[in-house]
């Protein structure tokens, strides 16, 4: 156990199918907190993913679409009344869904881009407010440095979406303060799950490795601690900000 205070925390990780949101709520299950596992079309692996967290603590499978406001105010429900409330929200899913560039991207794309990454935090933080200001709680968006370099080849508009998310990581942050909410973010750089197996040829994965300072892409796991240090109390004096995840590819002054 890292961070004894999260022992017997509710954390809802939403995209915990997969990748970061995987292994995040298995990291946050390893702290003996109650995780809700949700999924939207990956039940096999929400199923993995609860068997990882129910040899650790205790956990419930969730499935919801988070581009449908119904669905998610659901899935945050069933989490509250199961586990009496929640302590802690990952807004994790998102996709880049595929490559699209400006010059012809279609506005269905455009809708599903910011529905996907961003209509999702905002209905799922919606929902949980009342269950966080109860708690105190505190929410972690995961952004991506996307957000803040404007993306790679036709991921121009996934980056505007996380530039977005990091935006309503400072204004929730402002406007949830008075509720002893905090809010941040965490920034992934390369990090290899099956966004990149889906996105990006192994020759640039191996070319973005070669050109980072640390000398190798993130894993899950990289993400999952900085989400698990924000979430906790070693945490307690840093709201409206964002850890960057990605071995020193991308550095700002
Ligand atoms: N990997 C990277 O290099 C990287 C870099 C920067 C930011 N990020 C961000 O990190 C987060 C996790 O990505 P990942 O790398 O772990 O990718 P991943 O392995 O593909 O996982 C994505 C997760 O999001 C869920 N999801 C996607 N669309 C959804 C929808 N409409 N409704 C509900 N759930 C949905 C997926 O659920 P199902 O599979 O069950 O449908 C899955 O659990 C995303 O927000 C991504 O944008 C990743």
């Amino acid at each position: 156990m890292i961070y004894e205070d999260l022992k017997g925390k509710t954390v809802l990780v939403t995209g915990s199918s997969s990748g970061i949101g995987a292994a995040t709520a298995a990291l946050f299950s390893r702290q003996g907190c109650f995780v809700g596992v949700h999924y939207f079309k990956t039940k096999a692996g929400a199923e993995r993913t609860l068997t990882q967290v129910k040899a650790n603590a205790e956990g419930v499978l969730l499935c919801a679409d988070m581009r449908d406001k119904e669905q998610v105010h659901q899935m945050v429900t069933q989490v509250a009344e199961r586990a009496g409330g929640i302590d802690i929200l990952v807004n994790n899913a998102g996709s880049l869904i595929e490559r699209q560039p400006f010059e012809s991207a279609t506005l269905d794309y455009h809708e599903d881009m910011y529905a996907t990454n961003v209509r999702s935090v905002f209905f799922a933080t919606q929902s949980a407010l009342p269950y966080l200001k109860k708690s105190r709680g505190n929410i972690v968006n995961i952004g991506s440095v996307a957000g803040h370099n404007g993306g790679g080849e036709g991921s121009g508009l996934y980056a505007a979406a996380k530039a977005a998310v990091a935006t309503e990581t400072m204004a929730m942050a402002k406007e949830f303060a008075k509720y002893g909410i905090r809010v941040n973010s965490v920034l992934p750089g390369f990090i290899e799950t099956r966004f990149h197996q889906r996105f990006s040829s192994a020759e640039r994965r191996k070319k973005v490795a070669d050109e980072t300072p640390l000398g190798r892409n993130g894993t899950a796991e990289d993400v999952a601690n900085a989400v698990l240090f924000l979430a906790s109390d070693a945490a307690s004096f840093i709201t409206g900000d964002y850890i960057a995840v990605n071995g020193g590819l991308y550095m700002r002054a």
